[in-house]
This record gives structure tokens, C-alpha cells and sequence, in this order.
């Protein structure tokens, strides 16, 4: 089923260069981004690090536009509501990372905040399929959680597209969001199989006109 719905921009502030954090959120949010996301990073459910709710707590002050998080960490539900209190619009949890995810889901919810599951490309999508009653984004990983600049892996997609089907007539308020390797090209690919929040993070910073990469993946 063909998704009417906007077409949205969350850059990655992975990207970033974090000495100029707040006039590169702040640049992002001029130039038209729907949301920012935020990739934290435990070091054990993916082997990179980032940062935690502090970071989140400084970009909140320095943009109105919703704070997308990703939490790729194990045992997620112990920092919940730091990253609510943080000031998180929506907080994905990753199926596999997640001992109990309805527990986890609802916790989010609980605070608030927007609940959003999250799966690897290697992932199936039936780890959150019982639970789509608790959840307001599905968030297709197109490249393997970790870091930022890998390629676009196509074959995902096909998850979004069984994801349109499920939600359709039922659960049409879900967004459905793909994160790793979009670019203009592949953005396309992305809206065509029922995406509607496309997360970027190199293509965007790799240039110094955000507003005309931003543009160019709504296209
Ligand atoms: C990967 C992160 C992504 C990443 C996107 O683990 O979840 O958000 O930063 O970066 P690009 O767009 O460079 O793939
Ligand atoms: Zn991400």
C-alpha cells in the first residue's frame, strides 16, 4: 500500500562535528529538518561508543524539533527514563537487544515519550510483530548498527514493505523510518517500499548546504 503520508528528515548527528554541536543542530533545524536523531551507542550491543542522556539534554536546549534516539544498548529498560527526562520525542529499542520488549515498550510510553523498535538487517521482524499495539515507529536498519558511512543494504526494504502491509488500515499512524546509508539515490528506493522518515547522517554533513541535501532526499 502506498503511504500518503509527509516525508520526514532526521539527520544523524553522528555525523557531526561535536565541537560545534549546537550550530550544527541548530543549522540542521534552519534548513528544514523534520527531527534530529541521536545515536547512542553502548559499546557491547554494538561495538562502538557514543554518548548518553546528557548529550540529548544539550540538543534539547538547542532545538524545538523532535529528538529522535536510537538506543542501541543492551538492557535499555535501566536508562528509560533518564533518556525521557533527557528530553526524548521518541525513544527505538532494539527487538534483539531487549529481554522483555513490551515491558520496555510500555515504560517509554508511560513517561510520555513516543516508543519505536528497532531491528538489524539480519533481524526478522516478527521479534516485534505481536507488539505493534504499543508502537508508534518501526525503524528498519539499512545497514548493520554501529557507525555511520556503511552502504545501503536493498534487500531491507523488503521488511518495510511486509511492515506497510501490517500496519495498513489498522496502525497507519506507525511511522515507518530507515536509518543507515540513505543518500538521494537510495532515498527513493526507501520511499518507494513505504518508508516515511528517512535518517541520514553522512550524506547530509557531507556537504556545507544542508537545506539542499535535505531537499534532495525528500525528492
Ligand atoms: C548507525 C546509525 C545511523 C548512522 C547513519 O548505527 O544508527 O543513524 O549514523 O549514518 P549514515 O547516514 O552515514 O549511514
Ligand atoms: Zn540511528
Amino acid at each position: 500500500m502506498k503511504k500518503t503520508k509527509k516525508i520526514e528528515v532526521a539527520p544523524s548527528i553522528l555525523s557531526a562535528d561535536f565541537r560545534y554541536l549546537e550550530r550544527d543542530v541548530k543549522a540542521l533545524q534552519d534548513a528544514g529538518a523534520d527531527r534530529i536523531h541521536c545515536d547512542v551507542m553502548d559499546g557491547h550491543f554494538v561495538p562502538n561508543l557514543t554518548f548518553g542522556p546528557f548529550v540529548i539534554e544539550a540538543v534539547r536546549k538547542c532545538v524545538s524539533i523532535p529528538l529522535d534516539v536510537h538506543l542501541m544498548m543492551f538492557n535499555p529498560e535501566k536508562y528509560i527514563q533518564q533518556f525521557c527526562d533527557a528530553g526524548s520525542d521518541i525513544i527505538m529499542v532494539h527487538a534483539e537487544a531487549c529481554n522483555d520488549l513490551p515491558g520496555v515498550l510500555d515504560s517509554i510510553k508511560k513517561c510520555g515519550v513516543k516508543a519505536g523498535v528497532a531491528v538489524n538487517p539480519d533481524k526478522p521482524i516478527d521479534l516485534f510483530l505481536p507488539y505493534l499495539d504499543k508502537v508508534d515507529q518501526v525503524l528498519i536498519m539499512s545497514v548493520y548498527a554501529g557507525f555511520c558511512g556503511q552502504k545501503f543494504i536493498a534487500d531491507t526494504m523488503e521488511k518495510a514493505r511486509r511492515i506497510s502491509d501490517a500496519i495498513a488500515g489498522k496502525y497507519e499512524h506507525i511511522d515507518i523510518e530507515a536509518d543507515g546509508g540513505v543518500n538521494r539515490e537510495t532515498a527513493k528506493t526507501c520511499i518507494e517500499n513505504g518508508i516515511n522518515v528517512l535518517v541520514s547522517g553522512s550524506y547530509i554533513f557531507g556537504s556545507s548546504d544542508y537545506k539542499e541535501r535535505i531537499a534532495a532526499l525528500r525528492m
